[in-house]
């Protein structure tokens, strides 16, 4: 993504934010020594590993290696994009941003646009409802026990029995035909001209967790079919990249560490209406890897409450598997028959529904128990199949000790040896193909030389040591690629009179370098500068010398090359760089 922000404003905002003050706005921060701890908020911990440096404005955690300065902790934390994070610190740091005037991105123009419009159309729809002409439309949310507060704070709305009122409504307001087409409200006809894709309908906007309208589900007053009519997919609307109503559910979830995920809009509403919080709607389809990673920024817990006819398909079973591939734990209510989760609530309460979440059942034991009674696993035959069944899931689990514990927990409960499944497990036939690096969601093992390491902690704490280094060292001479980098943006902001401070140069370096930073290695406290000039003039000896090593080892090859193709003048130009090198020394 292009930066449309000039970094000199960027580091301005960050040096007058102080990144301990602006997380313990939203975490509780104990110090300790120089820095300050809390558990992890971007993964599950019962011991703090999440360290805040004062003197480095950055955070890390050693959990799961989720580092960064501020603008990360809000774009991670708020799931805000970066000129987000940037504005809300600017505002706090009181810089002002220059105008945005992003004509150059056409793309950015229309998305902007189209949230814009769907804004207009939600706030159309919410209006109707109140009007004379939507009596039934409110008679019938009412009479399914919904109240005004939570109609007003979904924004639900109404759609006109008429074929143009949406259409007329946003001409008025001088909006285009095609960005009405882009933004899936109307549809074209065939003889030329649009009507309104949604008529007598209750309309359900979908927000974004921002509270962005992405797009609308739109449900009959009645019996009648299709049920529901939804957004077709535009620029900012994706069918299975969505939950419905995470933007008012994500608090709850976090406080709670659970999420519910029901099927339907009205699944949704009555348990929500009723303090049931911490529940999102999946819309009908089974979840997405990108819904479960969603949710997996609020919470690592899921509990899937499903209608009873639905909840033993051999195709929601299979779909439960996307929550192991993301590593998520789910457990698994099925309601009693003929409820679904907005019956329950009116029937039993909302502790009725509590009571059912908590007694939900493991994925494994859910799935075993509906294939066990299923399949009737006296006989051999469907024995093979419940076992083949419950492999698949098995398989998916990326822990290799868990997935031991469930094959002998399988074992048991079927009477099967062990060794037999582990056979079946191996033959089966799609292979896990998991990279390592994968089990254990913790920083690259990294090879780094500890003293290129050192140096850039050195220059890191001390700039003058930057412009001394500039003198006598290249990025190039550091054998790793990452740190050459980190060390050339150094350089460039030195030549600018810039400061270079961890959490500005943050700013200026790839994603997947800011763990680098924040990997320093350590220099004792109260060190002179004289001190610290001679630990870096150290290190340039020992970065050069390795760096003259490697290049007498590519001579010595060429040379050897240029030797046996005869090449006399290419060996003479090559003994003669030898000469100067040895000299340089
Ligand atoms: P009620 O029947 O009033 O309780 O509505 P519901 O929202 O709970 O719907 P239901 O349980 O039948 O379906 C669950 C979800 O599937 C809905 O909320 C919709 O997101 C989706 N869905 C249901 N029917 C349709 C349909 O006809 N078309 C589309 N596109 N989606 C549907
Ligand atoms: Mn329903």
């Amino acid at each position: 993504m292009p930066k449309l922000i000039p970094d000199n404003i960027l580091d301005d905002v960050l040096s007058r934010i102080d990144i301990v003050e602006l997380i313990s706005g939203y975490i509780p921060l104990k110090r300790t020594g120089r820095n300050f701890k809390a558990c992890c908020p971007f993964h599950h911990e019962k011991t703090p590993s999440f360290v805040v440096s004062p003197d480095r404005q950055i955070y890390n955690c050693f959990g799961c290696g989720e580092s960064g300065n501020a603008f990360k902790f809000l774009m991670r934390y708020e799931q805000m994009d970066f000129p987000e994070a940037v504005e809300v610190l600017a505002r706090k740091a009181g810089v002002v941003l220059p105008l945005n005037n992003s004509a150059d991105n056409k793309t950015q123009g229309v998305i902007t646009q189209l949230f814009k419009i769907n804004e207009m159309a939600a706030q159309f729809y919410s209006d109707n409802l109140q009007s004379r002409d939507a009596a039934g439309a409110k008679d019938y949310l009412l009479s399914r026990g919904i109240s005004w507060d939570v109609i007003k704070e979904l924004k639900i709305g109404f759609a006109f029995d008429k074929w143009d009122s949406l259409i007329n409504f946003l001409r008025a307001k001088g909006v285009d035909l095609n960005l009405m087409d882009e933004a899936g409200l109307i549809v074209a006809k065939d003889g030329g001209g649009y009507y309104d894709r949604f008529r007598n309908r209750i309309v359900f906007p979908i927000l974004d967790v921002k509270g962005r309208v992405l797009g609308f589900g739109c449900r009959v007053l009645d019996n009648s079919l299709p049920k529901y009519i939804n957004s077709p997919e535009t620029l900012v609307y994706t069918k299975g990249k969505n939950l419905y109503g995470l933007n008012l559910a994500r608090e709850a979830i976090r406080e709670n560490d659970f999420v519910s995920v029901v099927e339907g809009y009205m699944d949704f509403i009555l348990p929500f209406q009723s303090g049931f919080k911490n529940i999102v709607a999946s819309q009908g389809t089974a979840l997405t890897a990108e819904q479960v990673r969603l949710l997996k920024r609020y919470t690592n817990n899921v509990i899937m409450i499903y209608d009873s006819d639905s909840a033993g398909e051999l195709a929601t079973l299979r779909s439960l598997d996307i929550f192991i591939e993301e590593e998520v734990n789910v457990r698994v209510v099925s309601l009693p028959k003929g409820f679904d989760p907005d019956l329950f609530v009116r029937k039993a309460g909302v502790e009725g529904l509590r009571k059912e979440a908590n007694a939900a059942c493991d994925l494994f034991d859910y799935k075993l128990k509906v294939l066990s009674s299923r399949y009737d696993i006296k006989d051999a035959h469907n024995k093979v199949k419940v076992c083949a069944l419950m492999l698949e899931t098995i398989n998916k689990i990326k822990n290799a000790i868990l997935r031991a514990e469930y094959l002998k927990k399988l074992s048991l409960k079927l009477d099967v040896k062990e060794e037999a499944l582990l056979e079946e497990s191996k033959r089966s036939k799609s292979p896990r193909v998991i990279p390592p690096a994968q089990v254990i969601p913790k920083k690259k093992p990294l090879n780094i030389s500890p003293t290129e390491k050192l140096l850039m902690s050195l220059m890191l704490e001390e700039n003058s040591l930057i412009s001394r280094m500039r003198d006598n060292l290249s990025p190039n001479d550091f054998k790793d690629e990452r740190i050459c980098r980190i060390v050339s943006v150094m350089f460039n902001l030195v030549e600018q009179g810039r400061e270079v401070k961890p959490q500005i140069l943050m700013n200026h370096l790839e994603e997947d370098m800011s763990s680098l930073i924040c990997e320093q290695e350590f220099i004792p406290e109260g060190l002179s500068i004289e001190h610290k000039e001679r630990m870096a003039d150290d290190c340039l000896k020992r970065i050069k010398d390795e760096r003259l090593k490697v290049i007498r080892q590519r001579l010595h090859e060429e040379i050897k090359v240029a030797q046996n193709a005869g090449d006399e003048a290419r060996l003479n130009s090559l003994i003669e760089e030898f000469h100067s090198l040895i000299k340089k020394r």
